[in-house]
């Protein structure tokens, strides 16, 4: 089995990764130690950056994964700042920001960036397309989960395979599958 290190200290990240790839054959190892984010409003810069320095510092074959939720009518916010406001606001005032609005649409966004050691970094974007719901619903998932609406259901209601089946982490691990699969 081929290992790769994902670095990162959010549990519901790295379930999702090791069970998505495992299935293709994947180890994923986790690291806790964490890695600088550098500050841009694009989620591509942050992920590419962070994978080039665990790669070269660990020298081995890394991942990380940088995500977040952009809510239309707040202009993509909180977008790059999502595990900041998760912290300190949290769902339920990220509900009342969105109370009265109309436009609800949001996007899932995730950017898993990989680098082997001594290479330049690649990106694989994945979104899923949603509505910021009026309400928490559902225990299961992480983070926004439970106010992320797709298809008249939350993430936090749905089953955790069936979440996995659709995500914004699925669909990026899927180009970066794809491209692990043409280069060997
Ligand atoms: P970062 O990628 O570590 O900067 O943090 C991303 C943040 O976006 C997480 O801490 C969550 O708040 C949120 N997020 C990313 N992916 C998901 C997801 O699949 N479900 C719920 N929240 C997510």
């Amino acid at each position: 089995m081929r290992k790769i290190v994902f670095v990162t200290g959010n549990k519901g990240k790295f379930r999702e990764v090791r069970d998505i790839l495992a299935v293709k054959g994947y180890e994923v190892i986790q690291n806790t130690d964490g890695y600088p984010e550098i500050q841009e409003d694009d989620l591509e810069p942050i992920a590419a950056f962070g994978a080039r320095w665990v790669a070269h510092k660990l020298e081995m074959p890394a991942i990380v994964d940088d995500s977040g939720l952009f809510i239309d009518v707040l202009g993509g916010f909180p977008g790059p700042y999502s595990a900041f406001v998760e912290k300190k606001l949290g769902n339920k005032r990220v509900l009342k920001i969105m109370e009265g609005e109309s436009d609800r649409n949001a996007v899932f966004k995730c950017v898993i960036g990989y680098c082997d050691p001594g290479s330049e970094p690649l990106t694989f974007t994945g979104a899923v397309k949603g509505t910021i719901a009026f309400e928490e619903q559902g225990a299961g998932g992480f983070g926004y989960d439970p106010i992320f609406d797709h298809n008249g259901i939350t993430f936090g209601e749905l089953k955790y395979e069936e979440k996995n089946k659709v995500s914004h982490r699925r669909r990026a691990l899927d180009k970066f599958l794809e491209w692990l699969e043409n280069r060997e």
